[in-house]
C-alpha cells in the first residue's frame, strides 16, 4: 500500500460554509496561492454551480494555481458536472468531485430517491465527469450512517464508472474513531475493485472527533484526508489540516504515512485565513493557537530550558512560529524589510505595492519600536486590503472620550474621491465611529460581528479588528490593523463597506439553499 497521504484542502469550499465566513474571489485566490505554497495536493476551490460568484472563484483559482490540483464540487447531476468542468477548464491539473447521499435517511427524506436511482445517478455523473478530466472523486454523502452492503455496491459501481478517488464522509460528525476506522477497512476489503481507487475521508467535528476519526481512517487504509485550515467548515467545522499534518509528522510510529506539506507555512496561512474570514484562532488551539507553544508552569519552563523535549513534542519553528520573533525596528531599511517579508512568503505584485508597504512599515516603526513577524503580516494584509478598496477611503478620525461624558467621533471619508465628513455620539468610541460613518454612507447593513485581537503582546501591540456586515443575505468580513484600536476599527468597517459595494460578493452558500 502507498504511504503518501494526499492532503485535500477544502477551506475554500466547506470552510466557506462556516456560518459567517465568506470570501471574495480575490481573497480566495490569495488563500489558494498560500495553499499552493503550503504544498497541498488538492485545492477544492468551490462549488461551481452554486452561484456565478462561485463559478468565477473556481475559474480564477484554476487559472493561477499551477502546482496543486484544483477541484470543484458538483452534485451528482449533469448540469453540476458541466459547470464544474467548464470552471476548471484552465487548470493545469483538475478534479471533479461529485457527491450524492447514500444513507437511508438522506435518500428517503432529502433526495426522495430509491437506492437504485441514487446508484444510477452516481454512475451517470461519474461517467460524464470523465469527459472533462481523468481525475474524478465520488463522495457517498453521510457514508458513516449508510448501510454497509449498499455502500459497497455503490462504491464498486462508481469505480467501474471511472471514479479514481472514493470519499466516505462523516457528514454529520457522528463517527467514533474505532468504528469509523473499521468501516474504512471493511469497505476496502469487501469492494472487489477497491485497489483501483484511493480511499478518502472527510470528517466533521460535531463531537470534536474530526481529527481522531480521520487519523483512525488513515490507520485503516485511507490515503486522502479532506481538511481545512484552522478546522473551518460547516457547523462545528472539518478536521483541521494543521493537526492532521503534524500528527502524521510527529507520530510516524503510529501513522506510517508522509505528506508533501511544507509545515513552516502553517502559521502564516492560518493567520491569513483567520484575517480574511474573520474567524480568529482560539489561543489554546493546537499548533496555531497563540499559546500552543507557551509554557506557563514554572516546572515546565524549567524542564524546557534544561532539555526542550521534556515538554515539547514539536518545534515551534517547524510550523512557522518564528524562533527569532523580534525582527525589525525603526532603523531597518528596505533591504531588511523585503528580505524578512520574502522569508515570510510575501510576494509583491508591483513596485507600487512594495513602496506602499515600506511606507506603512516606517509609519508603524515610529509608533511601535519593536516590529515582530506578526506585525509584518498584519501590515501586509492591511495594505493589500487598502488596494481592494474602491468606493470609500478613511481620511481621518478624531475621537473625544472623557470620563462621565458621551464619546463623540468625527470621521472624514473619501467616497469615489469626493470628501465627506460627519460627527456622531455613541456609547463608546468605536460605536461613535461606526455611527459617524453610517450617517454618511447609509449602507443599510447589520453589524453581525465586531472583534479585536492583539497581534503581539504589550500595550503597544497592534490591534487587529474584524467587522462583519450583512446586507440582504450577503456577508462582508472587513479587517483592519493599527496600534490605535479605534482607527483599526474604522479601517475594518470601511473595508467591509467596500466589500459590500464590490461586485465580488455573493449570498452565502447557506442562503443559496445548496
Ligand atoms: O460533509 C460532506 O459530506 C461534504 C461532501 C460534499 C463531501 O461536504
Ligand atoms: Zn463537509
Amino acid at each position: 500500500m502507498r504511504n503518501e497521504l494526499i492532503i485535500f484542502d477544502t477551506t475554500l469550499r466547506d470552510g466557506e460554509q462556516s456560518p459567517g465566513a465568506s470570501m471574495t474571489r480575490d481573497e480566495k485566490v490569495r488563500i489558494a496561492k498560500a495553499l499552493e505554497k503550503l504544498n497541498v495536493d488538492v485545492i477544492e476551490a468551490g462549488f461551481a454551480i452554486a452561484s456565478p460568484g462561485d463559478f468565477e472563484s473556481v475559474q480564477a483559482v484554476a487559472s493561477v494555481v499551477k502546482d496543486s490540483t484544483v477541484c470543484s464540487l458538483a452534485r451528482a447531476a449533469i448540469q453540476d458536472i458541466e459547470s464544474a468542468g467548464q470552471a476548471l477548464s484552465k487548470a493545469n491539473s483538475s478534479r471533479i468531485h461529485t457527491f450524492i447521499a447514500t444513507s437511508p435517511i438522506h435518500m428517503k427524506y432529502k433526495l426522495q430517491l430509491t437506492p437504485d436511482q441514487v446508484l444510477d445517478q452516481a454512475v451517470r455523473s461519474i461517467k460524464h465527469a470523465r469527459n472533462y478530466t481523468d481525475d474524478v472523486e465520488f463522495s457517498c454523502e453521510d457514508a458513516s450512517r449508510s448501510e454497509f452492503e449498499y455502500l459497497c455496491r455503490i462504491i464498486e459501481a462508481s469505480i467501474s464508472a471511472g471514479a479514481t478517488t472514493i470519499n466516505l464522509p462523516d457528514t454529520v460528525g457522528y463517527g467514533i474513531p474505532e468504528e469509523y476506522g473499521a468501516m474504512i477497512k471493511s469497505v476496502i476489503e469487501n469492494v472487489p475493485n477497491s485497489d483501483q481507487a484511493i480511499f478518502s475521508v472527510h470528517c466533521h467535528n460535531d463531537l470534536g472527533l474530526a481529527v481522531a476519526n480521520s487519523l483512525a481512517a488513515v490507520q485503516n487504509g485511507a490515503r486522502q484526508v479532506e481538511c481545512t485550515i484552522n478546522g473551518l467548515g460547516e457547523r462545528a467545522g472539518n478536521a483541521s489540516l494543521e493537526e492532521i499534518v503534524m500528527a502524521v509528522k510527529t507520530r510516524h510510529d503510529q501513522l506510517p504515512v508522509t505528506t508533501a506539506i511544507d509545515t513552516q507555512q502553517i502559521v502564516p496561512i492560518s493567520r491569513l485565513v483567520a484575517t480574511i474570514t474573520g474567524f480568529p484562532v482560539q489561543p489554546n488551539k493546537a499548533i496555531v493557537g497563540a499559546n500552543a507553544f507557551a509554557h506557563e508552569a514554572g516546572i515546565h519552563q524549567d524542564g524546557v530550558i534544561k532539555h526542550r523535549e521534556t515538554y515539547e513534542i514539536m518545534r515551534a519553528e517547524d510550523v512557522g512560529w518564528s524562533a527569532n520573533r523580534l525582527v525589525l525596528g525603526k532603523h531597518s531599511g528596505r533591504r531588511a524589510l523585503y528580505k524578512r517579508l520574502e522569508e515570510l512568503g510575501v510576494e509583491f505584485e508591483s513596485r507600487v505595492e512594495s513602496d506602499r508597504i515600506f511606507k506603512k512599515f516606517k509609519e508603524l516603526a515610529d509608533k511601535k519600536h519593536e516590529i515582530y513577524d506578526e506585525d509584518l503580516q498584519a501590515l501586509v494584509s492591511d495594505t493589500q486590503t487598502i488596494e481592494l478598496q474602491e468606493q470609500y477611503q478613511l481620511v481621518s478620525l478624531e475621537v473625544c472620550s472623557k470620563t462621565g461624558e458621551v464619546p463623540v467621533a468625527r470621521v472624514e471619508l473619501l467616497h469615489k474621491s469626493e470628501p465627506f465628513d460627519a460627527s456622531a455620539p455613541g456609547s463608546g468610541p468605536v460605536d461613535a465611529t461606526f455611527k459617524a460613518i453610517e450617517s454618511m454612507v447609509n449602507s443599510g447593513s447589520n453589524l453581525q460581528l465586531y472583534s479585536v485581537n492583539a497581534i503581539t503582546q504589550g500595550t503597544d501591540s497592534q490591534g487587529e479588528v474584524t467587522v462583519r456586515l450583512e446586507r440582504d443575505g450577503v456577508i462582508a468580513n472587513g479587517s483592519g490593523a493599527d496600534t490605535d484600536i479605534v482607527i483599526a476599527s474604522a479601517k475594518a468597517y470601511v473595508h467591509a463597506l467596500n466589500l459590500l459595494t464590490s461586485n465580488q460578493l455573493r449570498a452565502h452558500p447557506q442562503t443559496e439553499g445548496i
